[in-house]
């Protein structure tokens, strides 16, 4: 199946999902994770709108650098927009398999919500172990999407939904094989810590709902009838109303060390 195109409609849509409160949290969870500190130089590989640069480029202050990585035009032009004000964070248009960064520049090597679109983990993992520093970090964030729950009483027409959704990530499951492949890599000390984001309750600006935008434009680009995707989102709404809502998805972020 097709994978998502990371165009200007997707570029929107991530605005829109970003500051959404469960994203907000997220990137809260993420900055503490990173035990970032003043003078740190970062690397944000798949930077996306360039929300977590920003935010990591407030705490590494005026001597440290964040560095944003992404294979899409726009995404850098939409980063490169958001921290114009600032002159500790950068944006190159550049690929995760072959970073655009010099060996043994970086104190983190961070990447979230990028490697369920990669093919080829471990060799992105590579890179990023390349371009820290001996005692760097790493950390990997992605959504556990085999452990989603969103309550429907069409379960059948959930699960055919979620199946097709399934084909706009290369690995869908890539959270389950994270720790070991960060092993493999040569990082040591890996964990992982779960982000449990749940809403029971429908509102436009939360992160559910505007998942529902993504997932509505991505089946129906595979073959879905715009009927079947309608009442699908049109049930979600309605649980809403009836307060009989409940989405539930599990994030986890990996870290790690350079040795
Ligand atoms: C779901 S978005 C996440 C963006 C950002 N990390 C965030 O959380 O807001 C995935 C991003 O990864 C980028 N991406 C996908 N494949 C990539 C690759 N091979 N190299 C670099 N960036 C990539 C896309 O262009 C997109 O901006």
């Amino acid at each position: 199946m097709a994978k998502l195109e990371f165009d200007d409609d997707f570029a929107a849509l991530m605005e829109e999902f970003n500051i959404s409160a469960g994203a907000t949290e997220r990137r809260r969870r993420i900055s503490a994770a990173l035990g970032l500190k003043p003078r740190m130089h970062v690397l944000d590989v798949g930077s996306g709108p360039g929300h977590q640069a920003f935010e990591m480029a407030q705490i590494v202050g005026s001597q440290g650098h964040v560095e944003g990585v992404d294979s899409a035009e726009g995404s850098v032009e939409t980063g490169t927009r958001r921290c114009s004000g600032l002159d500790n964070v950068s944006f190159t248009l550049g690929d995760a398999y072959n970073l655009p960064c010099d060996t043994g520049t970086f104190d983190v090597a961070m990447s979230s919500q990028v490697f369920e679109y990669l093919d080829d983990a471990p060799k992105a993992l590579g890179e990023m172990f390349r371009v820290l520093k001996p005692s760097g970090r790493v950390l990997l964030h992605g959504t556990g999407w085999g452990a989603l729950l969103w309550h429907s009483n069409d379960p059948d027409r959930m699960a055919r939904i979620l199946k097709v959704w399934d084909g706009h990530l290369a690995d869908p499951r890539m959270c389950e094989t994270m720790a070991k492949k960060l092993g493999d890599t040569g990082f040591d000390g890996v964990s992982a810590e779960p982000i449990v984001h749940v809403e029971t309750s429908y509102d436009l600006s939360s992160m559910s709902a505007i998942l529902t935008k993504f997932v509505s434009g991505y089946v129906v680009s595979q073959g879905v009838s715009e009927a079947e995707a309608d009442s699908w989102a049109a049930e979600l709404r309605e649980r809403g109303e009836s307060g009989e809502y409940f989405f539930s998805s599990n994030e986890y972020i990996f870290t790690g060390g350079k040795p």
